[in-house]
């Protein structure tokens, strides 16, 4: 973020020699309103009932005030709850345009959806910052006022790989039937969502590569939310019971989910490895209820989301002062293990 900050102080450095420059030319009076110029952005949620995506929320509204500290212009930002359904999102979009609008950061309910939300951004020349549901390329080629910033399912579900097959190397008692196998569960997020294909390929093929050899007892979505884990791990306790060795969840909500369920039938803890890194798994993890997770940086994204909005909002380019845009499009942001 310094490299972000050293820009930003050297752009609000060229606007005040602009002012200053202004003033000394007699247009004291155009000077002054841009001082008090206001930016407006619009932040798109879609649903604000997802622990995860509440911490990024917590996130941009803290780089909103920091970077209101720093900026010329007040920057008001307007939050909503797409209660996960596109046509309420779509409407606010349309509210948000009406209103005059500078940018907006959206959070797609539907990713698949995404080109009437960009036709609507075109038409009305609102640039947009997409987050956490990343729209096709096909999309995302439509207009060259669209960023996004995410992560790499890829590289989350190889994290969570390797922190099962390190315990289970650790742990030779996991192995319940001692027939060298893992017998796992995947608990999924919501189906089309593009972190779920990515995070249940490559966690199992981590496993594979460390030389474990896996067997899937059965996987089912829970749509990143844990209530359903609960019911969904509760059904796969009464059928499997003893015979799950290991659970391998898309998210942390769902792991929590899944120990809910274990602790209702009174049962062994099977372990669990989750995604995410949220407040309630590390309390978890420093109980001992789940082995690991993976951090899915809230804060380098909810603070890039906004920076990248704050400058589309005042007609800049990012990519003239934010490094690593990939294509002039992409901010990607790591992953991390957490074991402790
Ligand atoms: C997170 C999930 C969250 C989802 C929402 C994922 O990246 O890991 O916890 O529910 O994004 O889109
Ligand atoms: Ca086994």
């Amino acid at each position: 973020m310094n490299n972000v900050n050293l820009k930003l102080i050297s752009i609000n450095i060229v606007i005040v020699l602009i002012l200053l420059v202004g003033c000394t030319k007699g247009t004291n009076n155009i000077a002054t309103d841009e001082v008090s110029d206001t930016i407006k952005i619009g932040v798109l949620i879609y649903r604000f009932d997802d622990q995860f995506i509440s911490s990024v929320i917590d996130v941009i509204e803290q780089e909103t005030e920091e970077l209101n500290k720093i900026s010329t212009k007040k920057i008001e930002i307007s939050i909503v709850d797409g209660k996960n359904q596109q046509d309420i999102q779509v409407d606010q979009m349309k509210q948000f345009i009406k209103e005059d609008y500078d940018a907006l950061a959206i959070n797609l309910v539907d990713r698949s959806k995404a080109s009437v939300v960009i036709n609507e951004a075109k038409q009305a020349n609102i640039p947009v910052v997409f987050f956490n549901r990343e729209p096709v390329q096909v999309d995302m080629a439509r207009w060259d006022q669209i960023y996004y910033v995410g992560t790499k399912g890829e590289q989350s579900g190889l994290i969570q790989g390797e922190i099962a097959g390190e315990y289970w190397f650790d742990h030779p008692e996991a192995d319940r039937n001692g027939d060298g196998i893992m017998q796992y569960v995947l608990i999924e997020g919501q189906p089309g969502h593009q972190d779920v294909i990515q995070r249940s390929q490559y966690s199992v093929k981590a496993l594979q590569d460390m030389g474990i050899e896996v067997e899937e007892l059965v996987k089912d979505t829970a749509n990143w939310q844990r209530l359903e884990a609960q019911d969904v791990m509760s059904d796969w306790l009464d059928y499997f019971g003893d015979d799950i060795e290991m659970i391998l969840s898309n998210n942390d909500a769902m792991a929590l989910g899944a120990i809910d369920a274990m602790r209702a039938h009174d049962s062994r803890l099977i372990p669990v490895v989750g995604i995410d890194g949220i407040q309630l798994a590390r309390e978890a993890l420093k109980k001992g209820e789940i082995i690991g997770t993976v951090f899915n940086d809230n804060i380098g994204q909810g603070k890039m989301v906004m920076n990248i909005a704050y400058y589309l909002a005042q007609d800049l380019d990012p990519t003239l002062f934010i490094d690593d845009i990939e294509k002039g499009t992409y901010y990607w942001v790591d992953y991390h293990k957490v074991i402790d």
